[in-house]
């Protein structure tokens, strides 16, 4: 067993879930790479103190160049906001020195390029922090998918609703300014991203783009509130998908509905640990969708707890997604969602821009 420094840059919400996270990995899983919280970087270096002692850091720095140039660093984690992505991973790969980046990776198409560029010439392991598609529950449905459960696929809705910001009165951050930060930018990836694991490849949509809150305390609001889109996958199937972060009454609205010719798949985050299963066979008057409670039989759930039914959350999938990636370190080869793969879901983001301001449907 050897150890890796992990050099953690920006330690707001998801700053802390990946130090969390990297502290608790290696006891969930056993992992042959042992991360050790060297040095963590944040806007100033009060901000960046407070973290370190929060989170058992061994040093902390106000400048993130100085986390990627120190040797005992051994991995970068990229948890900014996305207009300072790309610089950051493009200074990592420079060091030579394998990157986990947040979604929805860099502000704009052009930075996803980029970034996927200085991956790749570099060599050094990337990945996408999608956590939600790690969910013992979503990595299931994906192996039924893989394994023909429900036969041929034909219609897909997915969605992704908050109401974090419903509130008019809920202030102006950097969230609301910048088509990157808004919901086709920050919120919709998420959902892009499980319908390209669960669906394949998009190849051709049409989307519109609404701001309903134009102004809030303390600024303009110049990006999207919600978004809808109607797509048609590659393999012939239609889709439905919606993301809001003004969707009253929605906390974790990441929920997907897939219908096959032989059965159907239903999932909602908010119900994590449950996947619904709807079978086409047996007597009519017992067929029904079947309410699967996760256990140790599903992916990645064991190594939490040997209870089935008694659950994983969302400090879990950071935890799965932290194996992954250290995984991927210690035998060189990259883990799903690369940067490459994360690039398809910028790409579906541009296209529905592009959709939305002309009107148009986009083939991607
Ligand atoms: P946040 O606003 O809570 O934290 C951002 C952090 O970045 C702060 O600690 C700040 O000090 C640091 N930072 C900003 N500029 C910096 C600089 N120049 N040098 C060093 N540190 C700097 O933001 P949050 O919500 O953690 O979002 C960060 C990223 O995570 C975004 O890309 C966002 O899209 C993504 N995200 C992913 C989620 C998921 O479930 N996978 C959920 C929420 C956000």
């Amino acid at each position: 067993m050897t150890d890796i420094g992990i050099g953690m840059i920006g330690g707001g919400y998801m700053g802390k879930a990946h130090s969390v996270a990297m502290a608790a990995v290696g006891a969930v899983f056993d992992t042959r790479l042992r991360p050790r919280l060297e040095m963590i970087a944040a806007t100033s270096a009060e901000s960046a103190e407070r973290y370190r002692k929060a989170f058992g850091y061994q040093r902390a720095t106000a400048d993130w160049r100085e986390v990627i140039d120190d040797p005992r660093v051994g991995a970068i984690i990229i948890a900014t906001p996305q207009k300072l992505h790309r610089e950051i991973a493009e200074a990592a790969f420079a060091a030579g020195k394998p990157v986990m980046c947040e979604k929805p990776m860099g502000a704009s198409l052009a930075d996803a390029e980029a970034m996927v560029a200085a991956a790749e010439a570099s060599g050094q392991v990337n990945m996408v922090a999608y956590n939600y598609i790690r969910t013992p529950a979503s990595q299931y449905a994906r192996q039924l998918l893989r394994e023909g459960a429900i036969g041929e696929i034909t219609w897909f809705r997915g969605e992704n609703a908050e109401d974090f910001l419903s509130d008019p009165e809920s202030p102006a951050t950097w969230r609301t300014e910048g088509m990157a930060n808004g919901t086709i930018g920050d919120l919709a990836p998420h959902m892009l991203n499980a319908a390209l694991a669960l669906m394949g490849p998009i190849k051709s949509l049409v989307a519109e783009l609404e701001t309903v809150h134009h102004e809030r305390p303390g600024g303009k609001v110049t990006n999207d509130d919600q978004v809808q889109m109607m797509v048609r996958f590659a393999n012939g199937a239609m889709g439905q998908l919606h993301s809001s972060r003004i969707a009253t009454g929605r906390k974790m609205g990441y929920a997907y509905e897939i219908h096959g010719t032989k059965g159907a798949i239903r999932f909602d985050q908010e119900d994590q640990n449950s996947l619904w299963l709807y079978r086409a066979t047996g007597p009519e008057a017992e067929r029904g969708y079947t309410k699967i409670l996760t256990g140790p039989a599903h992916p990645d759930y064991r190594p939490f707890c040997l209870g089935p039914g008694h659950g994983t959350g969302y400090q879990d999938q950071i935890i799965i997604e932290a194996k992954d990636f250290l995984e991927a370190i210690a035998e060189g080869t990259p883990r799903w969602p690369t940067f490459r793969d994360g690039l398809d879901v910028v790409r579906v983001i541009h296209a529905a821009i592009e959709s939305a301001r002309s009107r148009t449907w986009q083939d991607l």
